[in-house]
């Protein structure tokens, strides 16, 4: 854990990182084995995000920011790193599994998405849960871990996939508001 405080406050140089074989894929990303113990996320379409975002490394830096302050104990280690003429998202690899059914109604569940809800009321935004393999049940700890930084909501309508972005966020929020009132599991 110290070295990682220390990697992360270390200043960024534009090195060649060290990839390793493909291990996942989501949709925006291709995740790679990286070195010491990482994982390092590329772009899978970086001309497409520039035309929906604008500028896309600057989206996940700011979603990283938000999730750093709102839900530090969810977040594995994160950052956004140089990456050739480019940039690329470097993570903790975190060795886990989807909710179960079961796990998707209990208290730790429960206590995560409200407070979602919570911060969502204040900020406008809210962490990606939208996809479940966006947070996984560490194997070993039971934590509770969202390995997808990315988040919807906000304030933003231009570039066009901000308001795409916005309007997810809201139809998250109302789903998760609708389940937790009514008891039922989330997803
Ligand atoms: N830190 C990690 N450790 C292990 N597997 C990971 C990690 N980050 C992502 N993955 C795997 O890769 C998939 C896609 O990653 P994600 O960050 O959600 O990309 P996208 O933003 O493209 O959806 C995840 O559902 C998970 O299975
Ligand atoms: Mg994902």
């Amino acid at each position: 854990m110290g070295m990682k405080a220390e990697a992360e406050t270390a200043p960024l140089t534009r090195k060649r990182l060290k990839i390793g074989k493909e291990i996942n894929r989501g949709g925006e990303f291709r995740i790679f084995e990286g070195e010491d113990g990482d994982v390092i996320k590329i772009c899978r379409f970086p001309r497409l995000m520039r035309w929906v975002f604008g500028d896309f490394r600057q989206k996940n830096e700011q979603d990283l920011r938000f999730l750093k302050s709102y839900f530090p104990q969810y977040l594995p280690a994160t950052r956004i790193v140089d990456h050739e003429k480019n940039w690329a998202v470097c993570q903790e690899r975190i060795d886990g599994v989807p909710l179960t059914p079961e796990a998707k109604r209990s208290p730790q569940v429960r206590k995560l998405f409200l407070e979602a809800e919570k911060v969502y009321l204040s900020t406008g935004k809210i962490p990606d849960f939208s996809n479940p393999r966006n947070l996984l049940q560490e194997t070993g700890t039971g934590r509770l871990l969202l390995l997808d930084s990315s988040v919807l909501g906000g304030k933003r309508w231009w570039p066009i996939g901000y308001l795409v972005t916005r309007f997810l966020g809201k139809i998250l929020f109302d789903t998760l508001k609708n389940r937790l009132r009514t008891g039922r599991g989330v997803f």
